[in-house]
Protein backbone atom coordinates (compact mmCIF):
# COMPACT_ATOMS: atom_id res chain seq x y z
CA UNK A 1 0.00 0.00 0.00
CA UNK A 2 1.48 3.21 -0.73
CA UNK A 3 1.61 6.16 1.33
CA UNK A 4 1.65 9.96 0.75
CA UNK A 5 3.30 11.81 3.06
CA UNK A 6 1.58 15.82 2.99
CA UNK A 7 1.88 18.74 5.63
CA UNK A 8 3.44 16.71 7.91
CA UNK A 9 0.64 13.65 7.59
CA UNK A 10 1.12 10.36 6.04
CA UNK A 11 -1.47 8.89 4.57
CA UNK A 12 -1.91 5.02 3.29
CA UNK A 13 -4.01 4.51 0.06
CA UNK A 14 -4.95 2.19 -2.37
CA UNK A 15 -2.01 2.12 -5.64
CA UNK A 16 -3.46 3.90 -8.09
CA UNK A 17 -6.04 6.30 -6.13
CA UNK A 18 -5.87 10.18 -7.30
CA UNK A 19 -4.02 12.36 -5.60
CA UNK A 20 -6.06 14.48 -4.81
CA UNK A 21 -9.24 12.59 -3.59
CA UNK A 22 -6.44 10.78 -1.21
CA UNK A 23 -5.20 13.97 0.58
CA UNK A 24 -9.18 15.15 0.41
CA UNK A 25 -10.45 11.48 1.94
CA UNK A 26 -8.07 12.67 4.48
CA UNK A 27 -9.32 15.68 5.28
CA UNK A 28 -6.44 17.32 3.87
CA UNK A 29 -6.43 19.56 0.73
CA UNK A 30 -4.53 20.48 -2.35
CA UNK A 31 -6.19 23.66 -2.63
CA UNK A 32 -5.18 27.02 -1.30
CA UNK A 33 -7.65 29.54 0.43
CA UNK A 34 -10.98 29.99 -1.75
CA UNK A 35 -10.05 27.10 -3.94
CA UNK A 36 -11.08 24.83 -1.48
CA UNK A 37 -14.68 25.85 -2.71
CA UNK A 38 -13.99 27.22 -6.41
CA UNK A 39 -12.34 24.17 -8.36
CA UNK A 40 -13.09 22.76 -10.97
CA UNK A 41 -13.58 19.28 -8.92
CA UNK A 42 -11.21 17.17 -10.56
CA UNK A 43 -11.73 17.82 -14.09
CA UNK A 44 -7.79 19.02 -14.61
CA UNK A 45 -9.39 22.42 -15.54
CA UNK A 46 -8.91 24.60 -13.03
CA UNK A 47 -5.23 24.28 -11.86
CA UNK A 48 -5.89 24.87 -8.41
CA UNK A 49 -4.93 21.81 -6.83
CA UNK A 50 -1.18 22.46 -8.32
CA UNK A 51 1.42 20.40 -6.06
CA UNK A 52 5.19 19.31 -6.10
CA UNK A 53 5.69 15.95 -5.97
CA UNK A 54 9.06 16.42 -3.76
CA UNK A 55 9.83 12.22 -3.72
CA UNK A 56 8.80 9.84 -5.50
CA UNK A 57 7.93 8.28 -8.79
CA UNK A 58 4.28 9.64 -10.72
CA UNK A 59 3.39 9.16 -14.24
CA UNK A 60 4.47 11.24 -17.07
CA UNK A 61 1.61 13.83 -17.59
CA UNK A 62 -1.20 13.34 -20.01
CA UNK A 63 -2.73 16.03 -22.30
CA UNK A 64 -5.06 17.81 -20.19
CA UNK A 65 -2.73 18.08 -17.09
CA UNK A 66 0.01 19.54 -19.36
CA UNK A 67 -2.53 21.59 -21.18
CA UNK A 68 -3.33 23.14 -18.53
CA UNK A 69 0.13 23.46 -16.72
CA UNK A 70 1.38 25.58 -19.72
CA UNK A 71 -0.69 28.30 -19.46
CA UNK A 72 -1.11 31.39 -16.42
CA UNK A 73 -0.74 31.21 -13.41
CA UNK A 74 0.90 28.47 -14.19
CA UNK A 75 3.97 27.43 -16.67
CA UNK A 76 5.55 24.44 -18.02
CA UNK A 77 8.40 24.62 -16.50
CA UNK A 78 7.52 24.77 -13.01
CA UNK A 79 7.41 21.47 -12.56
CA UNK A 80 4.19 21.41 -10.48
CA UNK A 81 1.83 18.30 -11.18
CA UNK A 82 -2.20 18.48 -10.73
CA UNK A 83 -3.30 16.76 -7.85
CA UNK A 84 -6.47 15.34 -9.43
CA UNK A 85 -4.54 13.99 -11.98
CA UNK A 86 -1.99 12.01 -10.62
CA UNK A 87 -2.58 8.55 -9.36
CA UNK A 88 -0.72 6.81 -6.79
CA UNK A 89 1.58 4.00 -7.94
CA UNK A 90 4.72 5.01 -5.35
CA UNK A 91 5.39 6.28 -1.98
CA UNK A 92 5.13 9.62 -2.63
CA UNK A 93 5.99 13.19 -0.35
CA UNK A 94 4.10 15.83 -2.12
CA UNK A 95 4.33 20.08 -0.74
CA UNK A 96 1.41 22.83 -1.96
CA UNK A 97 3.45 26.09 -2.46
CA UNK A 98 1.59 29.26 -1.87
CA UNK A 99 -0.88 30.92 -3.86
CA UNK A 100 -4.86 30.40 -5.39
CA UNK A 101 -3.38 27.93 -7.75
CA UNK A 102 -0.98 27.01 -5.48
CA UNK A 103 1.55 28.55 -7.92
CA UNK A 104 4.31 30.52 -6.60
CA UNK A 105 7.23 28.34 -6.25
CA UNK A 106 9.93 30.99 -5.73
CA UNK A 107 8.23 31.31 -1.98
CA UNK A 108 8.21 28.85 0.87
CA UNK A 109 6.06 26.29 1.11
CA UNK A 110 2.35 26.36 2.80
CA UNK A 111 2.61 22.96 3.30
S1 LIG B 1 -9.16 20.22 -9.14
FE1 LIG B 1 -9.17 21.52 -10.88
S2 LIG B 1 -7.35 21.00 -11.92
FE2 LIG B 1 -7.38 19.66 -10.23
Amino acid sequence: MPTVTFNGTTIECERGERLRDVLLDAEETPHNDGAQWVNCRGFGTCGTCAVEIVEGEVDDKHAREAWRLDFPPHNASSGLRLACQVRVEDDLVVRKYPGFWGQETDQSPER
